[in-house]
């Protein structure tokens, strides 16, 4: 299943040297993986602190627990059957209650639609170095290529990512005609924006059953995300690492969003921490794997979680993974409806702006601590 084996990758000894010999953080911050899949060696910026060191191998197998993450049949969602379709909306609040993620097949999402954006995400991260910098983005910035920081990390990421935007501005036309400017800049924008819009379709539905699943009128947060909203993107590279056991490709973090929507490819890596345990999800390239987003878990009253993921990296196989964020507008103010506020479960929030939610998650990281969500907890008088 070693689909791309670590002499495919296309980075040569030029980028190396340039790298090596740069002390251009910026340069450093956005480029340095993509020449370093050379190295026999793990430097020192890319080792992780003991503690935070993924295993992949679990009681001697890699997915042992991986039936953990509940896998959804959507087409029994259109059973006429009322009661089977009740007990799919359960599954899935049950899930988000409990684990925070879950998996969905039958989609509606094109299988061939999938595998054309994969090789678009391919072919863009396997361009050379000096035309990826002409999308790189700045240290503190969101949108572009560039690696996953957060404020305050020392360590760096054993990945190379790309974020584009559809959403309320697309800015994948002109990421891609930087990019592709010397052949065909509209296969990737157009494979990219088909498939962020089926995504987007799909998001919008589990929206619904989400919050069907709390006992709330299916469209009760639908105004977050008509009209206005975010809707955005991030190809994630995490090639062969030469010492992937003391390495991690993202450390472990919370999606500040209200959903997203993952695609992995047959590499496993992806952790999710439940029970105090790392669980690998396995990898399913017909399965979308859903998680419920901090803003989620705020407009739940804390019904869903929003769980610590993070993902590992491995010594053979690149691995890629397409993850999409849908968010409302960032003017929108983010409030537990009152329905969801009882005696038993007391408001935990106080109503704040995504916007203002975005402005402070990537400054406190909230691996195993949480201090990001309790800049927002209601002050009791
Ligand atoms: C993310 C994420 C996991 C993965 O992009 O937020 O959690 O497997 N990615 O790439
Ligand atoms: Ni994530």
């Amino acid at each position: 299943m070693a689909a791309h084996p670590i002499s495919s990758h296309s980075h040569n000894a030029a980028d190396l040297a340039a790298v090596l010999t740069n002390t251009n953080t910026t340069l450093r911050n956005a480029s340095l993986l993509s020449a370093l899949a050379l190295v026999q060696q793990l430097p020192a910026m890319f080792v992780e602190a003991e503690d935070q060191r993924p295993v992949l191998e679990m009681d001697g197998d890699p997915l042992a627990f991986s039936h953990l993450i509940p896998i959804v049949d959507m087409s029994l969602l259109k059973s006429s059957d009322p009661a089977v379709r009740a007990s799919s909306v359960a599954d899935i609040a049950a899930a988000c209650e409990k684990f925070g993620f879950f998996q969905v097949v039958n989609h509606g999402v094109d299988e061939s639609l999938i595998r054309r954006c994969e090789t678009e995400a391919h072919t863009m991260f396997e361009l050379p170095l000096d035309v990826k910098e002409r999308v790189h983005r700045p240290p503190g910035t969101s949108f572009g290529y560039g690696a996953n920081t957060w404020v305050n990390q020392t360590v760096m990421h054993w990945a190379e990512s790309f974020h584009m935007q559809l959403h309320p501005k697309s800015n994948i036309r002109e990421f891609s005609g930087k990019l592709f400017a010397e052949s065909d800049p509209t296969k990737f924008s157009s494979t990219v924006e088909e498939y962020m819009g089926q995504i987007e379709k799909l998001a919008r539905q589990l929206l619904e059953l989400l919050t069907e699943g709390l006992g709330l009128e299916p469209t009760t947060f639908n105004h977050y995300v008509e009209n206005e909203r975010m809707m955005s993107m991030r190809f994630n590279l995490y090639p062969p690492c030469p010492q992937p056991e003391l390495a991690i490709g993202l450390r472990a973090h919370t999606d500040p969003h209200l959903l997203t929507i993952l695609h992995q490819d047959e590499v496993a890596g992806l952790q999710v921490h439940i029970d105090e345990k790392w669980i690998t999800v396995k990898p399913r390239p017909d399965c979308f794997v859903v998680n419920v987003g901090d803003l989620f878990q705020v407009l739940s009253n804390t019904r869903y979680k929003s769980v610590l993921h993070r993902a590992a990296v491995n010594g053979t196989s690149k691995r890629l993974s397409l993850a999409c964020f849908l968010n409302p507008p960032l003017s929108a103010t983010v409030e537990a409806p009152p329905e969801l506020i009882t005696a038993e479960r007391p408001q935990v929030y106080r109503p704040f702006t995504w916007g203002e939610y975005l402005s402070n998650a990537y400054k406190f990281h909230p691996a195993m601590g949480g201090e990001r969500h309790e800049r927002f907890f209601l002050e009791r008088s």
